[in-house]
């Protein structure tokens, strides 16, 4: 079924919601929004089944065939579960690199200060990227950083980070690699023979295409079983989780027995795509597709085409005073179509969504959509102001 179709059905149904064009929680395909119609006992032996499938089809993605690593749902949102990797793989005397280059990387490094975690932070500002070279530099510089972390795609805007060269200089460094690849894993390509990492976090609700309610970290057994007596939280224990877990089949605390039921059927459907390369074609596409529309209507995106992630896009706002965002936001939103404000700190922006159950038909609908919008608003060109593109030109590569 078409995905625009599988919405109609879902009208006809009496669930008539906007699109998100958000990086989630974002649209789930109907059938997934019906997985949560039965309740689940959590001791029971068909929930714990349903546990372990999940852990099973999440590993799967890795193509891990040593079976070096394994996976750790953790209840609540992804920043959980990033707040359970680093507090259970970071030592109470290890030190963190922490990579910045938007909201999620600052996030990590207030983590740690909640953590009392020692930590440095390279801060590049809110979106050029981290680079091999500079993490060389800083590492051999300080020898008692043990760890560094880095956002896979830094959804805060789109941009998407280098973590191949990130990696090859954390490893022949010495030093082990911890990432949030949030709003990445499950369309975009993170195998340990591609990429070396020592542990990961993302969430149900992000490129699985689940709802909301856990987060997960997969990490190597032998850094899982290293993390005993690290944490400094219970409920945020990644170890006691597995460990708990590999014994009983059971989550320690009340699990979001819906979720995992809905995020069941959301990976037989990622499986049905053709698990991640064919998310990411899809997403890919989405991308494309909606790019090429906003920028037929003036728009201009923060990164050029080498940067842009098929996660999410940052557009400036147009330069024409009659543009106003909040207003835009409206409109669009009364068209069905949920958009997402900015977070550059030095011009004004906004940012549009390619995951979730949607396609190409879709995106060409978001940016029709956009241009009636400006038509509506009087906003007779999307052209951004001289200070974006002047912005722009900073990230050269
Ligand atoms: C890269 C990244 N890290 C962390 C988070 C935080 O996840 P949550 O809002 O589910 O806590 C997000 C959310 O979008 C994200 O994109």
């Amino acid at each position: 079924m078409g995905l625009s179709l599988q919405k109609n059905e879902a009208a006809r149904q009496g669930i008539d919601s906007p699109y998100l064009l958000t990086p989630g929680p974002l649209t789930t395909a109907l059938s997934v929004k019906q997985a949560m119609l039965k309740d689940w006992g959590s001791w029971d032996s068909d929930f714990r089944a349903m546990t372990a499938t999940l852990r099973r089809g999440l590993l799967d993605l890795l193509e891990d065939a040593d079976g070096a690593y394994d996976c750790v749902p953790i209840q609540g949102s992804g920043t959980f579960a990033v707040e359970a990797m680093m507090a259970s793989f970071v030592p109470r005397d290890g030190k963190v690199l922490v990579l910045v280059n938007g909201a999620y990387g600052k996030r990590i490094a207030e983590t740690l200060v909640y953590l009392g975690r020692e930590h440095v932070v390279i801060d590049k500002g809110d979106y050029l990227p981290p680079r091999g070279p500079e993490v060389a530099e800083a590492l051999a510089a300080d020898p008692a950083i043990t760890h560094v972390v880095v956002v896979h795609c830094e959804t805060s805007s789109g941009i998407l980070n280098p973590i191949e060269e990130i990696s090859e200089a954390v490893y022949a460094a010495g030093r082990t690699l911890l990432l949030d690849s949030m709003s990445a894993f499950g369309a975009l390509p993170i195998l340990p023979r591609h990429v070396r990492f020592e542990a990961l976090a993302s969430s149900a609700n992000k490129c699985i295409e689940g709802v909301p309610g856990f987060g997960f970290v997969i990490a190597r057994k032998t850094g899982i079983e290293a993390a005993k007596g690290n944490s400094h939280s219970l409920s945020l224990d990644v170890y006691a989780q597995w460990a708990a877990m590999e014994k009983t089949g059971q989550w320690r605390f009340t699990p979001p027995t819906h979720v995992v039921a809905a995020f069941l059927e959301a990976l037989r459907l990622h499986r049905e795509e053709g698990g991640c390369p064919g998310r990411l074609a899809r997403y890919t596409e989405n991308r494309d597709v909606m790019v090429a529309g906003m920028r037929a209507l003036g728009f201009e995106t923060l990164l050029k085409d080498r940067w842009l992630s098929p996660i999410i896009v940052t557009f400036f706002d147009p330069a024409d005073p009659k543009f106003e965002f909040a207003r835009f936001y409206d409109r669009m939103k009364a068209k069905g179509f949920i958009i997402y404000p900015g977070k550059l700190t030095i011009v004004d922006s906004f940012r549009v969504g390619c995951i979730g159950r949607m396609d190409a038909d879709v995106m060409r609908r978001v940016t029709g959509a956009a241009g009636e919008t400006l038509a509506e608003m009087g906003v007779a060109s999307a052209e951004p102001p001289e200070k974006a593109m002047i912005e722009r030109a900073k990230l050269t590569a």
